[in-house]
């Protein structure tokens, strides 16, 4: 029997040691860091990731006249290029695809979006060019200066470490301090200042309430120790070291990038430094499909990447790919309204686009079928509904649920009333205070509301008055499990890059938030044509019901 593939540790990712029990006699595989870490996988539980396999590149391909423009460009241009593309216009394709008129002595490496994308790409390329995450292509450059073990906890173990056990409301502070680290880092921004951390709570909706310089103090702490930590990484700390430590990276005369409106500064930085001897950058991106993610990004990532690549020796090109291969013309006629330049291909179907009442749409919707929200309370009482009528459905957004158990644990209710009355006390208290900010706080004035809201439909919908019933509510409906035959609800935020031939947008009456600010209001529109993109043949725009308020 041939030896099988040892498994990295589920505990802390090192390569693990097959051992046999001492009492069952039975083989397992133990982390050789034991006993330090006692991460244990069974033989017949551990099924090795399946090997890539090879396959060709598609034969007779005809390109778009944009599409071949873009590869004319690979080929014989030196320059760098962004394409400006749109959704479901084949970007991640083009860029595979432009890899066949590149000659084989070239270096080239291509950054995917996600790891299915990553090994459908590696299946594909031809042999001598390299495909992965981002994640992974900065990992191997840390691997190859240091000595480190993975661990996907370290922030968290850091910061149990760093907040007094005696501390009530020790899981908010986890929160905000965690999400300020990874900010920092992501946006290669100076810890030490407070302006620049004010900036990211109003940014990002982070909730500091009174404890701000305490959670800032945090934060500080927690970035320090994990850079002292030399050793391991977490997801963050595989890209950031090598920014960090100024690590050496491989060069590459062509570097390409999938999604590129999504990269946060600190990816922007590796790209660069992959190409600083002279290479060039391709990229993809929708620049009107960037909105805040967690990861970092921010709105105008493609324009400040463009000037970036600008102070290199190269110039920087932009081609368009404004053809969308998902979008009927039926939907593509209402997502012009907010981008021109998207166009449906000659020969797409006409599509179906209804307005309906909220009552039609509940009984329409079906396993399969999408339903997407600009705010996130219409969706769990619309859940509900739907639970009742005996469908299943998924409710995206895990972090929304950790959210909302984190604010019960934080106001300690007795039951639900008290629940529902410290909830609103909370919210007349922060209100006041962001409204105070003015135009800065309006993002954040919305995500309270609607984190209240959606609060208080669980509460409503619960059977009785217990807080623990309604905890485990929250995390039943935010499981992300059974996916599959399941009615998919989600925020519009969490909705890109998904698609369905049926689509229901809720509320679409308003779908895009009123707010002042340009910068905010530049991403509401960004959000409204992302949700008039994800449907493949039906479009639904379901109108606010008057008594869900
Ligand atoms: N020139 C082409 N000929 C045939 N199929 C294409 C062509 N360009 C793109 N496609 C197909 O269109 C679909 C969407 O492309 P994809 O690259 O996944 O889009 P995006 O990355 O913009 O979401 C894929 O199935 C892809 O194979
Ligand atoms: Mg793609």
């Amino acid at each position: 029997m041939s030896t099988p593939i040892a498994p990295n540790c589920p505990k802390c990712g090192t390569i693990m040691t097959l051992r046999t029990a001492k009492k069952t006699g039975k083989n397992f595989w133990g982390c050789p860091m034991f006993p330090k870490c006692n991460g244990t996988v069974w033989i017949n539980t551990y099924t090795p990731k399946p090997e890539i396999v090879k396959k060709d590149m598609p034969k007779n391909i005809v390109g778009s006249t944009q599409q071949t423009a873009i590869w004319h460009a690979v080929e014989n241009a030196a320059y760098h290029i962004i394409v400006d593309a749109l959704a479901g216009s084949g970007k991640t394709f083009t860029i595979v695809y432009a890899l066949q008129f590149i000659s084989s002595d070239k270096k080239v490496h291509l950054c995917a979006f996600n790891t299915d994308i990553a090994d459908e790409i590696k299946s594909r390329i031809p042999d001598g060019f390299s495909a992965s995450t981002m994640n992974s292509f900065a990992f191997s450059q840390v691997k190859n200066a240091m000595r480190v073990v993975f661990n996907k906890n370290k922030l968290y173990d850091i910061l149990e470490t760093l907040i007094p056990q005696k501390e009530k409301d020790t899981q908010f502070l986890t929160q905000a301090a965690y999400q300020l680290v990874n900010l920092v880092k992501s946006n290669l921004l100076d810890i030490t200042q407070d302006k620049v951390l004010d900036d990211l709570c109003e940014k990002h909706s982070i909730e500091v309430n009174d404890s701000r310089n305490q959670v800032y103090n945090i934060a500080r702490n927690a970035y320090k120790e994990s850079i002292k930590q030399k050793g391991i990484v977490d997801y963050m700390d595989q890209v950031f070291f090598v920014y960090c430590f100024n690590l050496p990276v491989t060069q590459y005369d062509i570097f390409f990038g999938d999604e590129i409106q999504d990269w946060n500064p600190l990816q922007q930085h590796i790209m660069l430094r992959a190409i600083e001897h002279g290479g060039r950058f391709i990229g993809v991106g929708d620049r009107n499909q960037a909105i805040y993610g967690f990861s970092g990004a921010d709105c105008n990532s493609i324009a400040n990447l463009t000037d970036m690549l600008k102070k290199t020796k190269k110039t920087v090109e932009s081609l368009p790919l404004t053809v969308t291969r998902r979008c009927p013309k039926s939907h593509v006629a209402l997502a012009k309204a907010i981008v021109p330049s998207i166009e449906a291909m000659d020969n797409a179907i006409e599509g179906y686009v209804e307005s309906m009442a909220l009552d039609k749409a509940v009984s329409m919707i079906m396993p399969g079928n999408m339903g997407i929200c600009r705010r996130n309370a219409p969706l769990i009482s619309i859940a509900y509904k739907l639970i009742r009528d005996g469908k299943t459905v998924v409710v995206k957004g895990r972090n929304i649920g950790e959210g909302l158990i984190s604010l019960i644990n934080k106001l300690k209710p007795t039951d639900t009333s008290d629940l529902v009355a410290k909830a609103e006390a909370y919210r007349a208290k922060e209100s006041e205070k962001l409204i105070a900010k003015g135009k800065k706080g309006e993002n954040a004035l919305e995500s309270l509301n609607d984190k209240i809201n959606t609060l208080i439909q669980f509460v409503d919908n619960n059977d009785d008055n217990s807080v623990n019933s309604v905890r485990r509510a929250i995390e039943t409906m935010f499981s992300e499990q059974n996916v599959a035959n399941a009615i998919v609800l989600s925020s519009v935020h969490r909705a890109k890059g998904l698609e369905s031939e049926d689509v229901f947008i809720f509320e679409y009456d308003r779908i895009e938030l009123k707010l002042t600010n340009p910068e905010f209001q530049a991403q509401e529109r960004n959000l409204h044509y992302i949700a008039l993109t994800r449907s493949k043949k039906n479009l639904y725009l379901v109108a606010t019901s008057k008594n869900m308020d």
